[in-house]
């Protein structure tokens, strides 16, 4: 059964159009593999995968919740709690904690007033602790939004990046 067939709850028409897509590139029987896909559409719009989201992504995928729960917390890029509206992972694996990973982290705890998965009281700024983004060699790196990579971020550049997002429309 496709997701088109589910009771339609949580997400818009779009976002369930994009889950059938993804579902069609499996069999039938292996609509989980779609899950990935489908939990990043629908954080997409929700903003981060609350316990109704998960129930419903488990639904149009045959999946109880709790597997659902576990990809979603498995994975660190899917939020599972809300965030603001500027998500900052910053990598401190130890590469990057060789190359001022750490440095950068506590220079954007110090700004924002803010430790790891807090945000500020202006709901701007969440920061979060990364694994390895697979650009070591770019450290200190930080990754807005699950989308923009940002390298070497040194305080300067650092400031020059809460900057723009405090004027991000
Ligand atoms: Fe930080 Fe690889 S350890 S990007």
């Amino acid at each position: 059964m496709s997701a088109a067939t589910q009771p339609r709850r949580m997400l818009s028409d779009a976002a369930y159009v994009r889950i059938d897509r993804e579902l069609a590139k499996y069999p039938p029987e292996q609509k989980q593999s779609a899950v990935m896909a489908a939990l990043a559409i629908a954080q997409e719009e929700t903003g981060w995968i609350s316990p109704e989201v998960t129930e419903e992504i488990g639904a149009c995928l045959g999946m109880a919740p709790m597997a659902v729960h576990e990809v979603a917390t498995f994975y660190n890029m899917y939020n599972t709690q809300p965030t603001g509206k500027h998500k900052l992972a910053v990598c401190t694996c130890l590469p990057c904690a060789l190359r001022d990973g750490n440095k950068a982290a506590e220079y954007l705890k110090e700004k924002l007033g803010i430790g790891f998965n807090e945000t500020t009281a202006d709901g701007v700024f969440t920061l979060k602790e990364s694994e390895c983004l697979g650009s070591c060699g770019d450290a200190p790196v930080l990754l807005v939004n699950n989308k923009r990579m940002c390298s070497f971020m040194d305080n300067r550049k650092l400031d020059e990046l809460l900057a723009e997002l405090r004027n991000a429309k």
